[in-house]
């Protein structure tokens, strides 16, 4: 058997080292020719990954063959794993563009009794609405020639490789043949694999998490502010509330990444009417920026000085993870920048160069006259 993985991004190229690591060979798919070339040659593109440096040195260009070349990777193999990303477009709609062009790469190579497991998340319906008739369309027979499949990844940056062998996995087939093989092949990769009813609710599973996420940390931004409208320390409230059945997130400039913010979008576009908690939660958090703006320009009242120098220290969505996409720091600079203060940024992850490519002034936070740190006042 040998596997192929498409998309060798954060969270793709963990999981072809994973299972090559369980001794099958992977051929590793993606359209990006440097990335191709950096993991045939046992580089590691994601340095900020536990435990991944070591898994590619050993199996890049060996037992991870990485290429772009979508037909021999698609003939070369029997079972084919989809991890590209989903974005939201300008509307909040989903973006299929990416899923579309990996699974008609598929088709391009595709044999009979092939699996192909799709572990990208995605709007409910999408596996059976969208993937299998283009399946369908191409002439096979899902169920009886090829076998489709949906496995939602569930891992976190930083901790790619210890969630694939602890944390509990789940899988769903479209019919009852495609969940037995498919499960059939992940069992030997994953260790805590559990098999769902259908892929409506695998789909609406992985889903909930990010949701289940928004809405709490839209709680806590909330709670966040009344506490200190009151002179209240969230963070103590926090610290003695929690218990087995409460469970305060931490309060901040709101939630960046391509995972949380988008996946409520998910449920709220195909249900406006249904959805009220989870697009007040979507609107809270957005609108932490505005709200640590007016904190901000309260406090430089009192420093009673004229363009006080401002660095934002941090600017990716979470510490020690490299990634801007949905970025409220940046977000947050962009707008003090059309409020015309003078603002600069400084990130542990990024060189001046990375940083003054965003358009962005760097400046060390020891620099400026005022430091603002998301992640100073999750923790602090
Ligand atoms: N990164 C995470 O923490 C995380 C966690 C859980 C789930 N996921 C899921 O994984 C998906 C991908 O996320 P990521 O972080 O790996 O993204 P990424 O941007 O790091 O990587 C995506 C990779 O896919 C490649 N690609 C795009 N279209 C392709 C195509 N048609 N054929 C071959 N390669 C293609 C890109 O070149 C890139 O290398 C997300 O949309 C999400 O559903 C990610």
């Amino acid at each position: 058997m040998r596997i192929e993985v498409v998309g060798l991004g954060k969270a793709g190229l963990p999981l072809a080292a994973i299972i090559a690591d369980s001794g099958f060979e992977v051929i590793g798919l993606d359209i990006s020719k440097e990335r191709v070339e950096q993991i045939n040659n046992g580089k590691n593109p994601f340095s900020d990954e536990p435990g991944l440096d070591d898994l590619i040195k050993k199996y890049g260009g060996r037992r991870i063959k990485a290429t772009t070349d979508i037909q021999m990777a698609a003939k070369e193999t029997n079972v084919h794993i989809i991890l590209v990303p989903l974005f939201l477009n300008s509307e909040n709609q989903p973006d299929f563009r990416y899923i579309d062009e990996a699974v008609m790469g598929l088709l391009t190579g595709i044999k009979k009794n092939d699996i192909v497991v799709i572990e990208t998340t995605l709007p409910v319906g999408t596996i059976e609405d969208r993937i299998k008739p283009k399946i369908e369309n191409a002439g096979w027979r899902v169920g009886q020639d090829v076998f489709l499949a949906y496995s939602p990844e569930r891992l976190m940056s930083g901790f790619a490789i210890s969630r694939f062998k602890e944390f509990p996995k789940i899988i769903a087939g479209v019919d009852e043949e495609s969940s037995s093989r498919a499960s059939e092949v992940y069992r030997k990769f994953i260790p805590r694999l559990y098999l769902v009813s259908n892929t409506r609710t695998a789909e609406m599973i992985k889903i909930s998490e990010g949701v289940y996420r928004d809405v709490n940390i839209a709680l806590a931004n909330e709670l966040f502010k009344l506490c200190e409208k009151d002179g209240i320390k969230y963070n103590e409230v926090r610290q003695f509330a929690n218990h087995e059945f409460c469970h305060l997130h931490q309060a901040g400039l709101g939630v960046g990444g391509h995972c949380i913010p988008v996946y409520p979008n998910f449920l709220i576009q195909k249900n406006k009417e249904g959805t009220p908690l989870i697009q007040l939660s979507r609107k809270i958090n957005d609108g932490m920026v505005k709200y640590w703006i007016e904190t901000i320009k309260n406090d430089l009242k009192k420093l009673k000085k004229q363009n006080v120098t401002i660095c934002i220290n941090g600017l990716t969505y979470r510490p020690g993870v490299k990634e801007l996409y949905h970025s409220r720091s940046l977000e947050l600079v962009k707008q003090l920048k059309a409020l015309g203060f003078d603002v600069y940024a400084w990130d542990s992850l990024l060189s001046k160069e990375e940083i003054e490519s965003l358009g962005i002034k760097y400046k060390k936070p020891e620099e400026c006259e005022y430091v603002f740190g998301e992640f100073l006042i999750k923790t602090g």
